[in-house]
C-alpha cells in the first residue's frame, strides 16, 4: 500500500457543444511518504483538475483515491493546496493569515499565534508579521501562502504552479527555501508546473501529462541529492528528454509553445 493512491481516474467535463470532454482518462500513480512529485504537461491536459481532486474540492467520475488507505472524499486538514496567485486574504494581516485554518480548526488564539510566527520564521517572514498582503512583493506572498499551508501540518502539500507569476531570480530564491523547508519537514509534495527545469530540479518523480484527453505519458526517477545544481549532466539531459516527449505530444493549435528556458 503506498502513501497516496491514484487509481483509474477519470474526469469528464460537459462542453457548451453538449459533448463531454474527458479531461483525466485512466489516471494511475502511487505517491510514497516525503516523496516531491511534479506534474508536468501542456495547458489543458487536467493537471489543476487533478490536484483539486486530490484536495477533495471536485470529485472524479470513476477511479479512486486512496490517502493512508481511505479514500478521499472532500476537503481536510491532511491536505492542503498552495495557488499561483497567493489567495491571501487582503483585511487580514500576515500572521492573521498565516493563523487563520488553526482558528478554523478552534486552536487558541496564543497557541495559533506561536505556531503561526515559528511557521513565518521557517519562511524568513517574522519580521513582516503585522504587514498586510498589499505591502508585500509577490515572492513574499507566496512564502506566506507557504507559511499559511504548513502550519496545518498537512500529510500533503499540494501546490499548483506556485511559483508561476514570479521572476526567475525570486523563483531560484523560493525553489531553496521549498527544499529546505521538504528536508526539515518531510512532507510529501505534489507539485504542479510548467516549467521543466523547476521540475526536474525539485523532483523525486515526474509525471508527464499530455492531452486531448489528459493521460500519462511518462513517469520519470530523479535519483540525484538535494540540494541540486541545475548544470548537472544528468539533469540536463533529463530537460531535453522531457522536452522532447512534451513537444512530440503537443499540439500548437490553442496550444503555447513549451517554456524551453527556466529558472
Ligand atoms: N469547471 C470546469 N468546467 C468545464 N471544464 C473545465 C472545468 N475546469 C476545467 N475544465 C477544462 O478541463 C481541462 C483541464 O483543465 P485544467 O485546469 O485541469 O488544466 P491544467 O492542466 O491545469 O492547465 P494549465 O496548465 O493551463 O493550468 C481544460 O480543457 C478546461 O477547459
Ligand atoms: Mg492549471
Amino acid at each position: 500500500m503506498a502513501f497516496l493512491e491514484i487509481k483509474n481516474v477519470n474526469k469528464y467535463f460537459p462542453m457548451e457543444n453538449g459533448s463531454q470532454l474527458n479531461v483525466l482518462n485512466n489516471i494511475n500513480f502511487k505517491i510514497e511518504k516525503h516523496e516531491f512529485v511534479s506534474l508536468i504537461g501542456p495547458s489543458g491536459c487536467g493537471k489543476s483538475t487533478l490536484l483539486n481532486i486530490l484536495a477533495g474540492l471536485i470529485h472524479a467520475d470513476s477511479g479512486e483515491l486512496l490517502l493512508n488507505d481511505k479514500a478521499i472524499t472532500k476537503p481536510g486538514n491532511d491536505r492542503v493546496m498552495v495557488f499561483q496567485e497567493s489567495a491571501l486574504f487582503p483585511w487580514l494581516s500576515v500572521i492573521e493569515n498565516v493563523m487563520f485554518g488553526l482558528k478554523i480548526q478552534q486552536i487558541d488564539k496564543k497557541t495559533a499565534y506561536t505556531k503561526a510566527l515559528k511557521q513565518l520564521k521557517a519562511v524568513h517572514l517574522a519580521e513582516f508579521k503585522d504587514s498586510y498582503p498589499h505591502q508585500l512583493s509577490g515572492g513574499m506572498k507566496q512564502r506566506v501562502a507557504i507559511a499559511r499551508a504548513l502550519v496545518i501540518n498537512p500529510a500533503v502539500l499540494l501546490m499548483d504552479e506556485p511559483f508561476g507569476a514570479l521572476d526567475d531570480q525570486t523563483r531560484l530564491l523560493l525553489h531553496k527555501e521549498l527544499i529546505n523547508l521538504w528536508l526539515k519537514t518531510k512532507k510529501t509534495i505534489v507539485f504542479v508546473t510548467h516549467n521543466i527545469r523547476e521540475a526536474i530540479k525539485l523532483s523525486d518523480r515526474i509525471i508527464v501529462f499530455a492531452n486531448n484527453p489528459g493521460r500519462i505519458i511518462e513517469k520519470i526517477n530523479i535519483d540525484l541529492p538535494q540540494p541540486r545544481n541545475k548544470d548537472n549532466k544528468k539533469l540536463v539531459e533529463l530537460e531535453n528528454r522531457i522536452l522532447n516527449l512534451l513537444q512530440s505530444e503537443m499540439n500548437f493549435e490553442g496550444g503555447y509553445r513549451y517554456e524551453e528556458i527556466g529558472a
